[in-house]
This record gives C-alpha cells, structure tokens and sequence, in this order.
C-alpha cells in the first residue's frame, strides 16, 4: 500500500513583508509544486533528496521530526519529488510541508481525507522549522489549494484565510530572476529597518495594507486592471522598503513592456528570487515567458486547484 498527496506552491500577488506585520495579503496556490508518497516502514523517516547542502539537509531533518511528532509518527518512509525552484519566493517549503504532512495524516488515519486544518496544523510546524516565526501565509495557501485573502492580526498566534471566487481568471508570468538570500534573512534585515524608523515604514506597511485590499476587491470583481495597477503600486512600495533589486526591476519593467497589466516581485525578494506578471489573456502571458529571455512559466489562477499551465 502506499500513499500520494500533493502541495501547490504559491505565488503572492499583494502584501508580502507588510503581512508579517498584520497586513491583509492575496496569495494563489499554481499548479507546480511538491509530490510526497509513503510506503509502510518499521518507523517514521523521511528519505531526503540527494545533493542538498548539509544545512538544509539538517533543516529538513528538523522540519521532518517536528511534523512527524505532530502527525503522532505512522510507521511509513516518506519520499519527496518537486517541480518547484527552492528559493524563489514561490512556497517550496510550505509545498513541502503540506504534501508531507497531507501524507503522514493519510497514514495516521487511513480510513478519512485529513481535514484542511489539520494539514495547516502539521504544516506550520515544518514551516516553522524552515522560516523561524512566518506570516503562515505560504502554507495556508498551499493547504488551500486555491485564491486566498490571507490576514494574521498583531498579537495573533495563526493568522485567518478567506477563499475568494475568482470570475475572470488571473493569467500569470512567473519570471525566475536569480538567487537570492533565505526568506530568514531578509525578513531580519527588514526588521532592523522597521525598529529604527517604526513611523515611516508603518505607513509603507499600511500602504500596502489598503492597496492588497483594494486588489482583492478588484479579483473578487474580475477587474484584472485594477488588480495589475495594484500590483504596480505595490512594487513601489517594496521598492520603498528597500526589498528590490536592480535585476528584479528590471524583469519588472520588462514584463510591463511586453503588455502586463501589472508586475511586481513576489515573495521575500531582497537580492533575487521571482517576478509576476498579470496579463489579461494566457497566451500573452505565455509570449512573454519565451521573449524576457530568463527562466520563466505561466500559471493561470482560477478559484480552485483546476490550474492551467
Ligand atoms: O519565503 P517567501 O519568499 O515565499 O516569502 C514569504 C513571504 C513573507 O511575507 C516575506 C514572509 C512571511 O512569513 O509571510
């Protein structure tokens, strides 16, 4: 007997950084992502992929033992398989703590479909192993599978999501710049910023607060303008926390040359890592992708997992 299941990366169309700090956030789960499989063994292990550096490895052993614990350890070998970049602002490792905590759940309880909570529960716990205090954004939306209004109020321990319909679908370019530093990191770096100068980037980070809202809004109502300006106003505004970088900006503006109806980085940004560009038709989109002249690839976001690639 063995068991499947899948975790969807994701990418974050508004509010990244500004959610770590109470913000609203709109995330969509895309088609890539992490496949884990669990065949019956003597106790719970994880066979970890081959060629990581050592401390990832560990950090992935870590992760493994703390989702295990939760999971209440079945007797099965867990296997990993992903089509996602790591590192990239694209959800690798909440893909990755969801697909295995979906399995181990599965394996804990044959006889029912883990519940979407539970799936968040385990898979914050691996979350926590890779990013130290995270929004919990990457994962809830992995978990969901879908378009989610994400918010984790000051002070709260888990933040709350809201599916929201999706009536015109969000074509997207996703646009994979360079490497870049952890997500730990440039978090920090931000933090340090924010500790010195608390009023100023208070008002960048409720700044990008509204503009999210108004974004979810506007895919709520199938306004793809509205929702490509907002991603516009919302790269400024990282630009403004000093989370861009000339290549990122400069894929950015690419995309808005080649017909975006708005671009921005996505996730923790910093010196590397993903743009998004929205257009209004897949095939723009996909035209894109083979003339920016850097790795790239399409993913339309609709309300649910039926993604197109
Ligand atoms: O790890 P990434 O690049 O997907 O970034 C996560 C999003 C942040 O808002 C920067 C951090 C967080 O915990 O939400």
């Amino acid at each position: 007997m063995s068991l499947a299941a899948f975790g969807p990366g994701k990418v974050i169309l508004l509010g990244e950084h500004a959610v770590v700090y109470g913000a609203q956030a709109l995330a969509g789960a895309i088609a890539r992502g992490v496949h884990a499989t669990a065949t019956p063994a003597s106790s719970c292990t994880l066979v970890r992929p081959t060629g990581l550096k050592p401390a990832v490895r560990q950090q992935l052993a870590a992760a493994f033992e703390a989702a295990a614990e939760a999971a209440g350890r079945p007797a099965v070998q867990v296997r990993v398989e992903s089509d996602l970049p790591i590192s990239m602002g694209l959800g690798s490792s909440g893909a990755l703590s969801v697909a295995v905590a979906r399995v181990l759940l599965q394996a804990s309880a044959p006889s029912g479909t883990p519940s979407a909570r539970r799936v968040t529960e385990v898979a914050l716990e691996m979350e926590r192993q890779f990013h130290g205090t995270p929004s919990g954004l990457d994962h809830t939306c992995s978990a969901s599978g879908a378009v989610i209004a994400f918010r984790k109020r000051k002070g709260a321990e888990l933040g709350t999501a809201r599916t929201l319909e999706v009536p015109t679908p969000l074509p997207l370019a996703v646009v994979l710049v360079g490497e870049r530093s952890p997500t730990r990191s440039t978090v920090a770096a931000l933090r340090e910023r924010q500790a010195r100068w608390p009023v100023r980037y208070g008002r960048l980070f409720d700044q990008i607060g509204r503009t999210a809202a108004e974004g979810i809004a506007a895919v709520e109502q199938g306004d793809l303008a509205a929702l490509g300006d907002a991603m516009n106003v919302n790269h400024g505004l990282l630009c403004g926390l000093g989370l861009s970088s000339a290549a990122l900006d400069a894929a950015v503006h690419r995309l808005r040359s080649l017909g975006a109806l708005g671009a921005k980085l996505t996730g923790a940004g910093g010196d590397g890592g993903a743009v998004i560009g929205l257009f209004d038709s897949t095939a723009k989109a996909r035209r894109a992708t083979t003339s920016i002249g850097l790795p790239a690839f399409t993913s339309t976001l609709t309300r649910s997992e039926e993604h197109t690639t």
